[in-house]
């Protein structure tokens, strides 16, 4: 029986040929689909999970004998699995359990020397927004995530992405297993 699918095994073929050790692996795609839940159905909901867990889960695991001691794993995860956003009900679910699987193989992995953390942004300024509207209504749903937001405004990848360095980074050498929350306070406040 074959453990990982054959898309893993492509992309860790891949990637070996080119660089056999890594020293970071972010683990970023994500299906953001939110709706109703009298609107899901199975095929929707697996290909959700297939995304944001199943994914990511197996993903590890074909590239664990490509990362380098030290090495960091970093799992996108978001603020929604921690509020309760209506529509984001399969979303939120994938997240929590992503970032549930950082915690858990953070204490798996440590002692390769491989540390695995969690990033989940609040409301960022992505084409993932576009997705969300279906293109109806994009300003009043852009409103609509911005007054969720304390800060009083969205976030931008350059600010996701400088805490990606921090926790990618030895500057983060001490830093395991922990969810950081770069959401303009949507999670704490
Ligand atoms: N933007 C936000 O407000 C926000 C908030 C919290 C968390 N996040 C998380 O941040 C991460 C990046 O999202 P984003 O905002 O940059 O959204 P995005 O622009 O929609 O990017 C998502 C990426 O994931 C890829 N993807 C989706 N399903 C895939 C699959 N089955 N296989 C391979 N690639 C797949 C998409 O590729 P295609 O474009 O080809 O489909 C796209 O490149 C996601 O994990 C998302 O959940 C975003």
């Amino acid at each position: 029986m074959r453990e990982i699918s054959p898309q893993q095994i492509i992309l860790a073929t891949a990637l070996q040929e080119q660089w056999p050790r890594l020293d970071i692996l972010y683990i970023n795609a994500g299906d953001v689909t939110h709706k109703p839940l009298g609107e899901w159905n199975e095929q929707a909901f697996d290909r959700l999970m297939n995304t944001n867990l199943k994914g990511p889960f197996f993903l590890i695991k074909a590239l664990l004998p490509m990362l380098s001691n030290p090495s960091s794993v970093i799992v996108c995860g978001s603020v929604n699995a921690r509020i309760g956003l209506p529509q984001s009900s399969a979303y939120a679910a994938s997240k929590a359990a992503l970032l549930s699987l950082a915690r858990t193989l953070s204490a798996e992995l440590h002692p390769l020397g491989i540390r695995v953390n969690g990033l989940s942004p609040g409301p960022t300024e992505t084409p993932a927004l576009n997705k969300l509207s279906g293109g109806e209504n994009e300003d009043k749903l852009r409103e609509d995530i911005r007054a969720l937001v304390h800060i009083g405004r969205l976030g931008t990848p350059y600010e996701l992405a400088k805490a990606a360095v921090f926790l990618a980074s030895d500057e983060s050498s001490f830093v395991v297993g922990i969810e950081s929350l770069v959401d303009g306070g949507v999670g704490n406040l």
